[in-house]
């Protein structure tokens, strides 16, 4: 099922598939239809993607003024991009990590953040629309892969840099981005980006829980590994400000993320 969703191209198409398989998992897992088994999977090193959006280097993305309607629109368009990102990640460890045996509750937690994901790509598709734009009318940042690439063989730096980083930024950005839609009257962009900053908590969250899950199987410290790991696989240093309350919230304390602020030398 994760790698059906891994290898279907179009946005709209994959968050379908992806839907009808979270839905497909839970109804297994409430006892409305015979248990789905955890099998063995080799997902694809890249997932499937549409042939538009152009993908460039981020320094080749164009930047708009955020305050003007064609900023509006590419904000929404690089969100719609992060979120199409997030629903192959999601369903990327699934796939990538069954060699090493979790409690079905792991997969539980990502069946369900793939499947808000879904949702919050489709949402920015339909803000996108609004606009008269779409999915694809602008290029996107072509890195935004690289670090499933980088820890595809480490599944506690797949931990320690996606949920417990990139989302984590996520946490931090986003009430900005509410704002500035907000003084623009756009509602429905509002509506959209409330349900997905308050979605994005819970998957923050499940990245710390199965993270210190794995500390505590292999008897060690949380926070002295997942500085490490950062430093190893994430290739710039954390940028402030940080949105403590909601990390704090899903799990994440301060003494994880400020050391990162700095760049460590001996770590390049
Ligand atoms: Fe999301
Ligand atoms: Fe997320």
């Amino acid at each position: 099922m994760a790698t059906e969703v891994l290898q279907t191209a179009d946005g709209r198409e994959k968050t379908r598939v992806s839907r009808q398989h979270a839905a497909r998992w839970f109804s297994a897992r409430h006892g409305q239809t015979n248990d789905i088994p955890v099998g063995t999977a080799t997902p694809p090193m890249h997932p499937s993607r549409p042939p538009q959006p152009e993908l460039l280097s981020p320094r080749d993305v164009p930047r708009r003024r955020p305050g003007s309607p064609a900023g509006r629109v590419a904000l929404l368009h690089a969100v719609a991009h992060i979120e199409l990102n997030a629903v192959d990640l999601h369903w990327d460890i699934i796939a990538r990590f069954t060699d090493v045996p979790m409690p079905i509750g792991f997969y539980d937690d990502w069946v369900r953040a793939a499947d808000e994901e879904s949702k919050h790509f489709n949402l920015m598709c339909d803000c996108l629309e609004a606009f008269g734009s779409h999915y694809g009318a602008l290029p996107a940042h072509a890195g935004m892969w690289r670090a499933a690439e980088d820890t595809a063989e480490d599944f506690m730096g797949r931990l320690a840099v996606v949920p417990m980083v990139l989302e984590a930024r996520g946490l931090d950005v986003t009430p900005g981005m509410i704002e500035l839609f907000r003084k623009a009257g756009v509602e429905q962009a509002v509506a959209a980006l409330e349900t997905i900053y308050a979605e994005e908590v819970a998957h923050v969250a499940y990245g710390s829980k199965w993270f210190h899950f794995l500390c505590g199987r292999h008897d060690v410290d949380p926070r002295e590994v997942f500085h490490d790991l950062v430093r190893r696989y994430f290739h710039s240093p954390l940028k402030p400000p940080f949105n403590e309350e909601k990390r704090a919230e899903a799990g994440i304390p301060p003494d994880f993320y400020w050391p990162l602020t700095e760049r460590q030398n001996n770590a390049e």
